[in-house]
């Protein structure tokens, strides 16, 4: 067993394929939040000799975030999840009535459901872009300029925001984002480019296009093996000067004192304009440590290369399997497998036959497949069990 994968008591029982959903949490990371819980407690909870603690833990926090999106650490506000970290920021925009949003057909529904409310209360327009019935983006040329031309074709006059995620979470395709960011750089109405990297933190590299987009949101508890509750966002120099914060609390004001001084300014003009009021600080020393161990096993391409390893070993196998069809016709640039049902199985009777087994991966609904991730902490036998339960499952 990979050491990683035994510091991990959540892959100790089970056959595991949703780290895309959740991430296991390593032993050592549980133990980092605890650390920092019992030193709150000593501290404070609520004390002058806890501030600079919990200052501390801040400040390193957001610096090692934003170090990863390759952005000052004024460019980066913590979160708690990549939603508040995509729509806090998307509600603030400054948009007019009649302008367009457009917005992939791949988003996860709590963005999409963000971008609907915001065009119906500003009067907005939304154009779709079809991404998940791609198949091979990014992997070769032409593929990808028959991509970029349709992105053109949908591209309005009036589209003032782009929404696409840099890693489709159902087929598991990377966005051509860096040509999209040259696209937009060229209209004339400067569209806003939001990206959702839920399934990309710590699992692609990131930097050149957290730090070129408006909005990047993530999470911690996915691919980073992080807690839940803890991620942040990327933001641009004129997404920071140009939009309103949104939910609004002590942490997005520059002095509490504005009451009695007849302040009028009262946001902080850095990222912490999106940040709101008391969250759990000890995620940050759990968040760090798991990013530290991720790390160790190497760069963020030598882990991917791993990654890839794995989730061509499943996506081969499957395109053996009479009654699976792997969405991508190519190899899996990523860790994420989806693949459809060609026979009468309905997904709900995989997911449920698996569980029963121990073996756990998820159904999509946009399109209707099924999607195993694969981690470095993935192994041959795991992907040996869910393939040959799957093949069983035809045969019945
Ligand atoms: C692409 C994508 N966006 C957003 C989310 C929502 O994440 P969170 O609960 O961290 O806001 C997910 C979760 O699976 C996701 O895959």
């Amino acid at each position: 067993m990979s050491s990683l994968r035994a510091k991990m008591p959540a892959l100790l029982n089970k056959t595991y394929f949703n780290y895309g959903g959740q991430g296991p949490l390593p032993d050592s990371t549980l133990e980092a939040i605890i650390e920092s819980w019992r030193n709150i407690q000593k501290l404070g909870p609520f004390s002058t000799s806890v501030w600079p603690y919990i200052a501390k833990e801040t400040l390193k926090t957001r610096e090692i975030l934003a170090s990863i999106c390759g952005i000052p650490p004024h460019r980066l506000a913590l979160t708690e999840n990549v939603t508040i970290g995509c729509v806090l920021p998307l509600w603030g925009l400054p948009f007019v009535p009649g302008e367009r949003i457009l917005l992939s057909d791949s988003e996860h529904p709590g963005i999409f459901a963000a971008c609907k409310e915001i065009a119906r209360r500003k009067n907005l327009q939304i154009d779709i872009l079809k991404v998940h019935n791609l198949q091979e983006v990014s992997i070769n040329k032409k593929s990808n300029d028959s991509f970029i031309n349709s992105f053109k074709r949908q591209l309005k006059p009036k589209t003032r925001l782009v929404v696409i995620s840099h890693l489709l979470w159902n087929t598991g395709m990377i966005m051509p984002i860096i040509e999209i960011t040259k696209l937009l750089r060229d209209h004339p109405n400067k569209p806003y480019l939001l990206v959702d990297g839920a399934q990309s933190f710590s699992h692609i590299s990131i930097k050149e296009i957290a730090s070129e987009a408006d909005i990047y949101g993530f999470t911690g508890h996915k691919w980073a093996f992080g807690p839940e509750g803890l991620g942040g966002v990327a933001l641009s120099e004129r997404v920071l000067s140009e939009s309103d914060p949104t939910l609004i609390g002590w942490r997005s004001i520059k002095n509490e004192n504005f009451i009695d001084e007849n302040e009028s300014d009262l946001f902080h003009k850095d990222s912490r304009r999106f940040e709101i009021a008391t969250s759990c600080i000890p995620l940050m020393a759990g968040l760090r440590s798991s990013l530290e161990l991720l790390n160790h096993e190497g760069g963020i391409e030598e882990r991917l290369k791993k990654i890839k390893n794995h989730s061509f070993m499943l996506w081969d196998e499957i395109s053996q399997i009479n009654g699976l069809e792997n969405l991508l016709i190519d190899p899996p640039p990523s860790g994420i497998v989806s693949f459809k049902l060609t026979n009468k199985l309905n997904t709900d009777q995989v997911i449920k036959y698996l569980s029963n087994k121990k073996i756990f991966i998820r159904s999509l609904l946009h399109p209707n497949c099924l999607r195993a991730c694969l981690h470095l902490t993935s192994t041959e036998n795991e992907i040996r069990a869910l393939v040959d339960s799957l093949k069983n499952l035809i045969k019945i």
